[in-house]
C-alpha cells in the first residue's frame, strides 16, 4: 500500500512517505525474522462462497502492518462439501483465526470447539478464534453494529425497529437485547422469519421482542430511539429503496443502515430528512473487523488505517 494518507500513527497522525516506506521496511523485517527464527507469522483466512469482492483481507492486512504484527490473511473460495475439511485445515495448520462468510455462517458450527454467547443465540459464526487447541466460533457482526451505535448513544432502554429478518438482522437484534434494548419491534416482509427470530432469542433476554408486516409504504412510527435497516435492499445498488415514511418526532433518533456500498443510502438520506442522525453500514463492517482482529492479537487495531483500506478496496 501506498503512502499520501493511507497510514496513521496511533495518535491519529496521518504518516507522511518516509514514515510508512519505514514501516513497511520493518514489517517485511519482522516477517523475514519469523521464517528464519521464529515464532512462525500468524495465519487468518476468510472463508465462504462466494469471496471474490470481499475486501476483508486488505482491511485485516492493513491492520496488522500497522499493528507490525507479523501475519499472513487469505481468501478462500469453499464450497459447501468442504466446509468440514476447511475448518479441519484451519486447525491443523494451526491458524490464529479466521472468517466466515455466506453461505458457511450456519454450516460452519458443528465442526466448531465451542461458541460465545453472541454466537449461540444468533445461531451464526462470522469470527473464529483459537483459543489454546480449542475453536471457539463468536459473531463480530452485532458487537460491530453495536460500538456503530454506542459510540453516539447507549442502546439501554432503547425502542427500536429493526427492518429485515435475515442473517444480518438476527445478529444485530441477539447484540441490541443482550445490552438492555427495552424493546425491539422486527419488521419484516415475510413476518414468519420475524417469529423465528423471537422464538429463539426471547427465552434467554429481558427485552420484550415484537414483530411486524413490512408492508408498502411502511409508515415508521414516531415513538423509536433507533431504526435500523437491515434488509439487503439497496446493497450494490445505489437506486434500490425500501417504500417507507417516517412520522415526525421529537425524540433524538438515530437511523442506521446495514448496507456498506454506496456508503449513503436512501433509507439514509431519507432518515435525514426527517430529523434522526444517520449512521452508515461501513463503521459497523470496519468495528465488527476491528473486534476480530482484538480477539485475536489482544491489542487494538487502528480503527482509521481499516476503514481508509476499505473505502480505498471500494474504488479498486
Ligand atoms: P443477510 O445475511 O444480508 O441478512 P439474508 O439472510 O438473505 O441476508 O436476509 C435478507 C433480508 O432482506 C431479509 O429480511 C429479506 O426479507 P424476507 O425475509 O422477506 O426475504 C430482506 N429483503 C430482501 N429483499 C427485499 C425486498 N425487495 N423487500 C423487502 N425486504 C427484502
Amino acid at each position: 500500500m501506498t503512502a499520501n494518507g493511507k497510514y496513521y500513527t496511533m495518535d491519529h497522525h496521518i504518516m507522511n512517505d518516509i514514515e510508512v516506506q519505514d514501516m513497511e521496511k520493518n514489517y517485511e523485517l519482522l516477517s523475514k525474522e519469523a521464517v528464519m527464527h521464529g515464532p512462525l507469522e500468524a495465519l487468518f483466512c476468510c472463508i465462504g462462497n462466494p469471496v471474490i469482492g470481499n475486501p476483508t483481507q486488505l482491511m485485516m492486512e492493513a491492520a496488522f502492518r500497522a499493528m507490525l504484527f507479523p501475519a499472513r490473511y487469505l481468501t478462500c473460495t469453499v464450497t459447501d462439501d468442504h466446509v468440514k475439511g476447511a475448518i479441519d485445515g484451519i486447525k491443523a495448520l494451526g491458524f490464529t483465526g479466521a472468517n466466515v462468510t455466506a453461505p458457511h455462517k450456519v454450516s460452519v458450527i458443528p465442526f466448531l470447539d465451542g461458541l460465545t454467547e453472541s454466537a449461540r443465540l444468533s445461531g451464526a459464526v462470522n469470527c473464529i478464534i483459537r483459543r489454546g487447541d480449542s475453536y471457539i466460533g463468536d459473531n463480530t457482526d452485532g458487537k460491530g453494529f453495536l460500538t456503530s451505535i454506542e459510540v453516539i448513544k447507549p442502546v439501554k432502554d432503547m425502542n427500536v425497529l429493526v427492518i429485515g429478518a435475515g442473517g444480518a438482522a438476527r445478529a444485530i437484534i441477539t447484540e441490541l437485547a443482550l445490552h438492555g434494548a427495552k424493546e425491539i419491534v422486527i419488521a419484516n416482509r415475510t413476518v414468519e422469519k420475524a417469529q423465528q427470530i423471537i422464538d429463539r432469542i426471547a427465552p434467554h433476554v429481558k427485552t420484550k421482542l415484537d414483530k411486524d408486516a413490512l408492508v408498502r409504504p411502511y409508515r415508521i412510527k414516531d415513538d423509536y430511539d433507533l431504526v435500523v435497516q437491515a434488509t439487503s435492499v439497496g446493497l450494490f445498488d445505489p437506486e434500490g429503496s425500501l417504500d417507507i415514511t417516517w412520522e415526525p418526532s421529537r425524540k433524538q433518533r438515530i437511523a442506521a443502515d446495514v448496507v456498506f456500498n454506496p456508503v449513503r443510502t436512501h433509507f439514509l438520506a431519507s432518515a435525514e430528512a426527517a430529523g434522526a442522525t444517520p449512521v452508515d453500514g461501513l463503521g459497523m463492517l470496519v468495528y465488527q473487523g476491528a473486534i476480530a482482529v482484538s480477539q485475536w492479537t489482544g491489542k487494538d487495531p487502528d480503527f482509521l488505517v481499516m476503514k481508509t483500506s476499505l473505502e480505498e478496496a471500494f474504488t479498486i
